[in-house]
């Protein structure tokens, strides 16, 4: 007897345009020189934390709060952008890999069975981001797979690796390649044919997302499936270790490399009768390869030559589009997300970010699913982001751009929900650079304004928050919290996001007299922001939603 209708909330009333705000990378810290956020001007966020408690407070982003392995998994994106739309926890991509190999149903699926066929004769590819960072893939999920392939028959193995720099310190990817070429030449001794066979940084090499740069996929295609890159090297670490050496050369953006034998020729070009996985468990930067992959018909960029594989993802990425068809852990099951359930309770929703940003307020807030629920309710606008630049050359991104679309999509009053991502905080925060975030801090603080000033003007009321931490905290620190110093005594720059709780924020002039954040729920989180938002349209939410954060007073 399941229904999409929502009952009524007692007390607050409909027709309320609610702006929800995310803002990218943004979490709650001590201030200090390396905190961005503090360190930036911010003077709307600042007025909103003003109105703590009673409006303002934290929520966890991090760990088993969203539905990660541990509590030292750092937020990210997709989880967070999850829990944030589906209103409930569930067990994340990391999680239900790490599931599937301890209990070994991974070898016995459908999906290992099917690139298993390749074994005898062909070559299995293993394609993915190596580090530790658990965001995209984890290296000790690698090698457990490496493990589980030779003992079921795998012969001839190559991997094709993708250095991190991103999630995980700059640099480490030296040790990463290291520890992987020392597994390899274990499996060598078994009488495998393991080697690594190209390579590459994740920001320049395969691993773009959203279309925004499909010149990105074709140099990963190039080195992995064709053997062919501008750098050839005969050993990985070699090659890490030697394209590092270069002015501003870092893990992200390393240039592709394939590995070559003694006669220079590569040593593992993707060809007829193999067999590939991509071994990311996260979506968004695997569906474009899986795209290259799979599909016969593709005008992206020309593939030169298309080879008969069968190929698997780590999961399945996008789940409306069956891609790719072929999996070897399933996917966890995002059903009745609150933007579903809210459409169909006639909430007209707008949403929109940049490029870089657009899917995790579209794909990764309606539970992993690409398009609209029903076109006719829904508007989904991208700002296109400039592409081929990193991020601190122009920090400020389009966060205006986007602002604006953003306040006339509330001042057309055709919506009720305006949703939005403001990329800043985390896009230039991934860079490293201090500076360009803080300007990139200042530059989001700015286009909250604009869009809370349009909410002022519409009566409505407004939502801020963020999916994880990153820019107020850059620098890799000890136990005590202190920065952690290198051999050189120098400070260690932390691109990466962090386990810091974010702010959120309600407000506006819609927002009825007595609401105010409950005391009851101290340790609430990205999940239970869905039910508040819920509630602030005037509806309750399902039961089996987390609690709302939100409790309506007399007064
Ligand atoms: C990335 O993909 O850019 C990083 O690994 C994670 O960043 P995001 O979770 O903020 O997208
Ligand atoms: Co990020």
């Amino acid at each position: 007897d399941f229904s999409w209708k929502l009952a009524d909330h007692p007390k607050l009333p409909k027709g309320k345009t609610v702006a929800v705000v995310v803002l990218d990378g943004w979490g709650e810290a001590e201030p200090d020189q390396y905190n961005c956020i503090h360190v930036a001007q911010t003077p709307t966020m600042d007025s909103l934390k003003k109105g703590a408690p009673e409006r303002w407070r934290l929520v966890r982003a991090h760990g088993t709060a969203v539905g990660l392995p541990t509590e030292d998994d750092m937020g990210n994106s997709e989880v967070g952008h999850n829990a944030l739309g589906a209103g409930r926890i569930f067990a994340q991509g990391a999680k239900l890999v790490d599931l599937a190999l301890a209990s070994g149903k991974l070898f016995e699926g459908e999906g290992f069975k099917y690139i298993k066929e390749c074994f005898d004769k062909g070559t299995l590819h293993l394609i993915g981001l190596l580090s530790d960072g658990g965001v995209h893939s984890r290296l000790d999920q690698l090698q457990l797979l490496l493990k589980g392939c030779s003992e079921n028959g795998a012969k001839r193995i190559r991997v094709h690796i993708l250095t991190d720099g991103r999630d995980v310190l700059d640099g480490s990817s030296v040790g990463f390649v290291e520890t992987l070429e020392n597994d390899l030449a274990k499996l060598r001794e078994k009488g495998i044919d393991a080697q690594i066979a190209s390579g590459g940084g994740r920001m320049y090499v395969t691993m773009d997302r959203y279309e925004n740069d499909w010149g990105v996929v074709k140099r990963g295609w190039d080195a992995q499936v064709l053997g062919e890159a501008p750098h050839k090297f005969r050993s990985a670490v070699e090659a890490v270790k030697k394209l590092r050496e270069a002015p501003k050369a870092n893990d992200q953006y390393l240039p592709p490399f394939v590995i070559v034998d003694e006669s220079g020729k590569a040593v593992g070009p993707i060809v007829d009768g193999d067999a590939v996985v991509t071994i990311n468990f996260r979506a968004d930067r695997m569906v474009m390869i899986a795209k290259a992959l799979e599909y016969a018909d593709f005008d992206k960029f020309d593939r030169v030559r298309f080879p008969k594989i069968r190929y698997a993802g780590m999961l399945q990425y996008d789940g409306e589009l069956k891609l790719p068809s072929r999996y070897l852990v399933s996917p966890p099951e995002i059903d009745r997300t609150s933007g579903e359930y809210l459409v169909h309770n006639g909430i007209r929703t707008f949403a929109c970010s940049e490029t870089v940003k657009f899917g995790h307020v579209t794909f990764f807030w309606n539970g992993n699913r690409s398009g609209y629920f029903n076109p006719s309710m829904e508007e989904y606008v991208e700002i296109p982001s400039d592409s081929g630049i990193t991020f601190n050359v122009q920090p400020k991104m389009k966060a205006l751009e986007i602002a604006e679309k953003v306040r006339d999509a509330i001042l057309s009053r055709k919506f009720d929900q305006v949703r939005v991502n403001l990329p800043n905080g985390d896009m230039v925060g991934h860079t490293g650079d201090i500076e360009a975030t803080v300007v990139g801090c200042k530059a989001a603080d700015e286009a909250v304004k604009i869009i809370l000033d349009a909410i002022e003007q519409v009566g409505g009321i407004y939502v801020v928050t963020a999916d994880h931490g990153n820019a107020e905290d850059m620098v890799k620190r000890n136990k005590t919290g202190q920065p952690q110093l290198d051999k050189a005594g120098k400070i260690q720059i932390l691109t990466s996001h962090t386990l810091q709780p974010v702010p959120i924020a309600i407000g506006g002039p819609g927002l009825a007299s007595g609401v105010r954040f409950r005391k009851d729920v101290p340790d609430g989180g990205l999940a239970n922001v869905a039910a508040t938002v819920m509630n602030l349209h005037g509806f309750e939410a399902p039961t089996d939603y987390e609690p709302t954060l939100v409790e309506v007073v007399d007064n």
